[in-house]
């Protein structure tokens, strides 16, 4: 007799783990199957994101960004630290520890939360009168029956066609950030957020990088004026980034790597590196699921057609996550599977795709939420918009970082915000103050009014709101 439950989610990265928790907190009897495996072969629950996504890159980016203040901005605080050096081994082997950290946390959160926790491969077997038959095949095989099914199975890194990742030279996300020793000459291609993060780790430490993108325009998601003032402190730091580029062959050898490409003068040109790091976007995974065997509808990239709701094409199964349309983010996935568990339970569980703030953890870091400056000017909408420099913020020039700013856009009539965006310290934390307020439909005027603590970054935020009306007390 197989084990029932209420709800079976297969995944436990963000979206996956999530759910689970929710779906017991609200009194379902609950399993999560999630088939990462640590070095020694155990569970590794957390998915990409806490084994080769946010919390690795964002361990690799503290310790490069110690590294690069000692050896650079130490000395401007009368501190010297003459030879400073870097223990490569053991800079990984703390993000290792702290990848464990976050892996038996969650192993702990799901006993906690009384969330059987499956290690293995689970794949969809049959529909059946109870739901779902899903199989687990881990150390040993068994089946499991569950009414309903969340599909959080994530996604992969995307290779360049006919250059296969082997994570010695040409490496994905995953060889990135266990690179063993400083690589004299690295490569990226794409200068999307992995290009810029990975990219900003290996410079710090010492690599000479240049990034390849395809694109003409710099980070064309972001806000225009943004982009361009990270462009500026990118430049300034030495990140060589190629705009423009048409990549062409990449041979592999013993000496590294060779890659040849046309730059965006039409001009052939070929680049020799240590390492390659390829880094062009991510597909979705539904590989070893057995969709076919219950008929779950993928799009032509591959990922499961869902709803607005997360519904798939099969009654009693959603799917969350990088495996759904959307944005790729650790946050996004959360909020769904949150969502997809309190639908299950019958209530309104609800995820504002407006309000999902994005944010690339370099230094400068950039962080928005809402539209930029040329998508209101394409969606014809009437906007006003106030800036601040971190230049006039007391806190930023005691902290010896004022490169950037804030950024307001609000509506002409309302004056409700319709977009921040900052680049600039700690960027990654001042955006929730706008995720917040723009979630209450706030004005600009509203934020111009709240008191903030003095001296600190946040004052830059409250001037930004400020100059939408052009009063700005400290610029
Ligand atoms: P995943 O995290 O990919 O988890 C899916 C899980 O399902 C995995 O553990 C996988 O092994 C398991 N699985 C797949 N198929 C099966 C199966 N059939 N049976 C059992 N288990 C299965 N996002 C942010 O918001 N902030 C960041 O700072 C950030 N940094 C990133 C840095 C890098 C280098 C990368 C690559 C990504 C980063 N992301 C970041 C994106 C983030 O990691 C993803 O958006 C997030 O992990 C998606 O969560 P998920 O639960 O949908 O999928
Ligand atoms: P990305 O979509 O951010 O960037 C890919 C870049 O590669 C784009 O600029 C694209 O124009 C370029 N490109 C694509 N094909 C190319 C080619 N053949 N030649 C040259 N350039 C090419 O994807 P990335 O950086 O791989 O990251 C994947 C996803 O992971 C992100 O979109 C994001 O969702 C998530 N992520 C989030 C982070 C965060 O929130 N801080 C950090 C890292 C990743």
């Amino acid at each position: 007799m197989s084990q029932a439950f209420d709800v079976i989610v297969i995944g436990g990265g963000p979206g996956g783990y999530i759910a689970a928790i929710r779906a017991a907190q609200l009194g379902f009897k609950v399993a999560c199957i999630d088939e990462w495996k640590n070095a020694s072969g155990g569970p590794a629950p957390g998915g990409t994101c806490t084994n080769v996504g946010c919390i690795p890159s964002k361990a690799l980016l503290q310790s490069s960004e110690h590294f690069e203040h000692a050896n650079h901005h130490f000395a401007d605080h009368g501190i010297s630290a003459t030879s400073v050096k870097i223990d490569i081994a053991k800079m990984i082997g703390r993000k290792d520890t702290v990848v464990k950290q976050n892996n038996d946390g969650i192993l702990y959160l799901f006993k906690k939360n009384k969330v059987t926790f499956f290690h293995g491969r689970g794949s969809f077997v049959k529909a059946v009168e109870a739901g779902y038959e899903i199989q687990v095949a881990g150390t040993k095989e068994e089946v499991i029956t569950g009414q309903q099914i969340i599909v959080a199975t994530g996604s992969n890194a995307r290779a360049l066609p006919g250059v296969p990742f082997d994570e010695e030279t040409v490496l994905s996300n995953d060889g990135a950030l266990r690179i063993g020793a400083v690589p004299k000459k690295l490569v990226l291609i794409g200068s999307g957020v992995i290009g810029l993060e990975m990219g900003s780790v290996w410079r710090r430490l010492g690599s000479e990088v240049t990034i390849l993108e395809g694109l003409p325009t710099f980070l064309g998601a972001v806000d225009e004026q943004i982009a361009k003032e990270a462009k500026k402190a990118f430049d300034k730091q030495g990140l060589k980034i190629e705009l423009g580029v048409k990549v062409g062959e990449v041979k592999t050898g013993k000496k590294g790597v060779s890659v040849a490409y046309t730059n965006a003068k039409g001009e052939a040109q070929s680049l020799d590196a240590d390492k390659l790091i390829v880094s062009i976007g991510r597909v979705p995974n539904t590989i070893g699921l057995n969709a076919q065997a219950v008929g779950l509808q993928l799009d032509e990239r591959g990922a499961i057609v869902v709803d607005a709701e997360c519904r798939t094409s099969l009654k009693g199964v959603w799917a969350v996550g990088d495996v759904v349309r959307g944005p790729m983010l650790a946050h996004k996935a959360e909020e769904e599977g949150v969502a997809v568990a309190e639908r299950i339970a019958g209530q309104h569980g609800h995820v504002n795709f407006n309000t999902i703030p994005w944010v690339i953890y370099t230094s400068p870091e950039i962080a928005w939420v809402g539209r930029t400056e040329q998508q209101l000017k394409t969606d014809g909408v009437k906007y006003k918009a106030g800036t601040f420099p971190f230049l006039a913020n007391g806190r930023a020039r005691a902290l010896g970082d004022t490169t950037g700013m804030v950024k307001f856009l609000a509506d002409a009539t309302t004056d409700e915000i319709l977009g921040v965006h900052i680049v600039g310290p700690m960027a990654s934390e001042l955006i929730a103050e706008a995720v917040v307020a723009m979630e209450f439909k706030a004005s600009a005027e509203d934020i111009a009014r709240i008191c903030h603590a003095h001296p600190s970054l946040s004052e830059a935020t409250k001037e930004a709101a400020l100059a939408v009306d052009k009063r700005t007390l400290n610029f």
